[in-house]
């Protein structure tokens, strides 16, 4: 199992980050909607970070339902635990679940993983027949595409935040695989989108891109493909609200397992 990039920085900002993670993505909470998520619905929400969406699928299955949040680290969620959510610590694959799901719901865990396959067995082993899944993931490489040809500071971070996945062993362009290793999981398709994160500085997807490059300063630069000094002008153009970047795409795919 690999370390989670964002593993031994500093709580306060990673929860801070993490709450940025949720208001630039949790629009797509209309994707869930289109469920037709009831009362009493069983759901679980993997790498539930810091629980916008847990809560919400609480809410939403209210106390007839479940809503279980997995996360290799829970401290972000102390305050959500009580009926109908219920918390799991540990790294997926080694927390033993007994439940069936009728929802499962999953944004930017399996770029994370390397084991990401045999993630996506046990989760499908886990949804009820007829069950629903909604899985969300970033491709990183859609950042570089306006800089082919040419070299700017911020192509520059952009090459390295995906080569900084490439040398720990995982895909910077997860998102653009996702379908097929889905359909490879037996899972059906129902639809699949791409937003394009087209954003404008002090954007909540600006200002967790830019916060993201401060707290990964290190591992960017590590890379040999931008220094400090680039990294200080992407932070830059990331708090000025006059400067558009984009940031990545985000591929997100419905699905359902097919009845029996
Ligand atoms: C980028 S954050 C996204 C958080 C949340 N899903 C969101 O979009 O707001 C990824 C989260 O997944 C968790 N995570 C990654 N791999 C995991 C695994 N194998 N098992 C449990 N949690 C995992 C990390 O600890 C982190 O909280």
């Amino acid at each position: 199992m690999n370390q989670y990039i964002f593993d031994n920085k500093s709580e306060e900002r990673e929860f801070q980050r993490l709450q940025l993670v949720e208001a630039a993505n949790d629009p797509t909470i209309r994707l869930l909607e289109e469920t037709g998520i009831q009362p009493g619905w069983h759901c679980l929400e993997l790498g539930a970070g810091a629980g916008s969406m847990l809560r919400w699928l609480g809410n939403r299955v209210g106390p007839t339902g479940l809503a279980v949040g997995i996360d290799k680290k829970t401290t972000y969620l102390h305050n959500d635990d009580s009926p109908p959510v219920q918390i799991y610590q540990g790294s997926f694959l080694d927390v033993p679940l007994e439940q069936s799901f009728d929802l499962l719901h999953s944004r930017y865990v399996f770029i994370h993983n390397q084991e990401e396959r045999a993630i996506l067995r046990k989760l499908c082993s886990l949804l009820k027949p007829g069950g629903w899944a909604i899985f969300e993931e970033p491709d990183f490489t859609s950042a570089t595409l306006p800089d082919q040809g040419q070299e700017t500071p911020q192509g520059r971070v952009n090459r390295a935040i995906c080569q900084m996945f490439i040398n720990v062993g995982l895909d910077p362009a997860y998102a653009l695989r996702l379908p097929h290793k889905l359909q490879e999981s037996g899972f059906h398709i129902v639809s699949a989108q791409s937003l394009m994160h087209l954003c404008p500085g002090n954007s909540p997807m600006a200002k967790v891109m830019g916060e993201s490059a401060l707290v990964l300063e290190q591992e960017y630069c590590k890379t040999g493909l931008c220094s400090p000094e680039d990294i200080q002008l992407y932070v830059r153009l990331s708090q000025d609200s006059t400067h558009w970047a984009l940031y990545h795409s985000t591929t997100s795919v419905i699905v359902r397992k097919p009845p029996l």
